[in-house]
């Protein structure tokens, strides 16, 4: 049986991302609509959230909503969003409670006017909240934040703020929506699909990458603890040979 105690709790990682995938197949699989998927998913996103303060993990970004994701039906676009408010609204005080501070980085903008309005208070009540850091990925792609990042990099350099020649890879990090956040040491992706459909692209150049093919709202605190342990049996070379390690 996994379970915590297996986890090395001097080597967790300070940052994990999690692709929350399979809620429209673990829906169809019981014979519901796509949508029952995505709100019995809510649950796995407790069990993800419980089990990285239990190991001490400072930072959980979960990818909840992509840029490409609006090319859904939009009555599922609507589901997801009255999801993401009622979310919001039920957990605030268990959040609260858990000390979690949670943020959001993405095309924040393009929500409905109700998800920011929720969004942005879960985001002001919990800002002094020292426990896990929950980083909702809404309406985010890394191309779109890229795409930002060289749009505000050339305005400074034209505005002076900047010299071109200055231009290194922490000046780059800064100028991503994950600005003052570390890299994520590890990317989950549920569902056993295996790519990274357009997420955090620049920050994951050294993460292990980890799949399974756990649907998401099927996704419990073993499952994460599963990740973590592989995690730490990983070598992480970054280049260099084993012996130098
Ligand atoms: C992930 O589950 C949730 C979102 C992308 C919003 P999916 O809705 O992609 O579920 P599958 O991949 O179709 O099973
Ligand atoms: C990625 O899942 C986006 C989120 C989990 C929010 P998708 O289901 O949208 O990705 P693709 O279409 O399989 O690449
Ligand atoms: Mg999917």
């Amino acid at each position: 049986m996994i379970g915590k105690d297996q986890i090395d709790l001097a080597n967790v990682p300070n940052h994990v991302a999690i692709i929350m995938d399979g809620n429209g197949r673990w829906a169809k699989q019981q014979g519901e609509l796509r949508t029952f998927g995505h709100t019995s998913g809510v649950e796995a996103v407790r069990e993800a959230l419980t089990a990285a303060g239990e190991i001490g993990i400072k930072h959980l970004t979960l990818y909840a909503f992509s840029t490409e994701n609006w090319n859904r039906p939009v009555e599922e676009v609507n589901a997801l969003m009255d999801l993401l408010v009622s979310t919001i609204m039920n957990e605030i005080d268990s959040l609260q409670e858990n000390k979690v501070k949670l943020t959001a980085i993405g095309n924040i903008s393009s929500l409905p006017d109700q998800c920011q309005n929720e969004l942005q208070k879960g985001i002001e009540e919990t800002a002094e909240n020292d426990g896990v850091n929950l980083n909702l990925a809404l309406s985010y792609s890394s191309r779109w934040e890229i795409t930002k990042a060289f749009k505000e990099i050339a305005k400074d350099v034209e505005l002076k703020n900047l010299r071109s020649d200055e231009i290194n890879e922490s000046i780059v990090s800064s100028y991503l929506t994950t600005g003052d956040l570390p890299d994520p040491e590890l990317m989950i992706r549920t569902s056993g699909e295996k790519r990274v459909s357009n997420f955090m692209l620049w920050q994951i150049a050294y993460s292990e990458l980890y799949f399974t093919d756990v649907l998401w709202p099927d996704f419990r605190k073993e499952d994460f603890y599963k990740a973590i342990i592989e995690f730490q049996n990983r070598e992480r070379r970054f280049g260099k040979t084993s012996e130098q390690k």
